[in-house]
């Protein structure tokens, strides 16, 4: 292995959604290269499961439970990992939940502030609780996931894509903040991506989610890539973002997504 396969070697980090889907591919590449990863899920099922993964590769990974719209729980989360690790070097705020696909005159209010709160006020939470240790670090970083509907508009996505366009622009604000305090904010937009986000929506029915899957499918076909990501290839933009490679980027929206937000659609594929 090359020195890029280790660029996380003695550092922690936290992860958190880490349990499933982007984040759980986010978990295992940086603990892959050598960090010790905290993922913070509210799913204690995969959560464990993906602990144990972590583990083979670096035991002191660790599953903690958290619900990242609550402060109490973000506090808690932070504290326990600086009790047995004392450092946090990587943030990466992956938590995130879709929301109901309905047009802003049929979304419930509760269902709004859901939305915001997991995946705005999350950021907003962790990154504010996680402060202090990313300052003691010698090279602290933030990589938020963003998305391609917090930067072009898409149906039936009102919260949602408030929630992604406010992260981004948090991530802007934060890099413009920190970057004099010595951390760095960068965020990864992608596009569509092949994992069962879909198909864990407590509000779908299984033949709902596959017939919203074989949408993206074919939307994705429309695209300048032809395909959905493997969360693999998000992973890889994140631990690019979080590592010392990426030492002069700041306030970065990196779109890993297949070239779909470079693309003004003309209801074909470019050929
Ligand atoms: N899948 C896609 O196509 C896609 C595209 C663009 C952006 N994203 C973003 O990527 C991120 C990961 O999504 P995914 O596709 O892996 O979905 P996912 O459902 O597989 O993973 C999301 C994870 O976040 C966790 N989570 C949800 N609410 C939480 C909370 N309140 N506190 C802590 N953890 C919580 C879930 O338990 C899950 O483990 C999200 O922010 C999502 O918006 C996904």
């Amino acid at each position: 292995m090359g020195d890029r396969a280790r660029r996380f070697a003695g550092r922690v980090a936290v992860v958190t959604g880490g349990a499933t889907g982007i984040g759980r591919a986010i978990a295992l590449r940086l603990a892959g290269e050598g960090a010790t990863v905290a993922i913070a899920d509210v799913n204690a099922g995969f959560g464990v499961e993906t602990e144990r993964d972590l583990r083979a590769m670096t035991p002191g990974s660790r599953f903690i439970p958290c619900d990242v719209s609550r402060a109490e729980d973000v506090q808690a989360m932070i504290a326990a990992v600086m009790a047995e690790h004392e450092r946090i070097d990587v943030l990466v705020n992956d938590a995130g939940i879709p929301g109901p696909l309905v047009p802003v005159d049929q979304l419930a209010d509760e269902a709004w502030d859901r939305v915001i709160g997991v995946n705005l006020r999350g950021v907003f939470l962790c990154t504010k609780y996680a402060l202090p240790a990313l300052l003691a670090a010698p090279r602290g970083a933030i990589v938020n996931i963003a998305s391609t509907f917090g930067m072009v508009g898409a149906p039936n996505t009102p919260a949602y894509a408030a929630s992604k366009g406010g992260v981004i622009a948090l991530t802007r604000q934060l890099a413009v903040d920190l970057g004099p305090r010595g951390i760095r904010v960068n965020a990864v937009s992608p596009g569509y991506v092949d994992n069962d986000m879909d198909q864990r929506r407590t509000r779908m029915t299984p033949e709902a989610a596959a017939a919203n899957f074989a949408a993206r499918e074919a939307a994705a076909a429309l695209q300048p890539l032809g395909r959905q990501a493997d969360v693999a290839e998000i992973a890889a933009a994140v631990a690019f973002l979080a590592s010392d490679e990426a030492s002069f980027m700041t306030g970065a929206v990196a779109p890993v997504d297949g070239g779909c937000t470079a693309f003004f659609n003309l209801g074909h594929r470019p050929e």
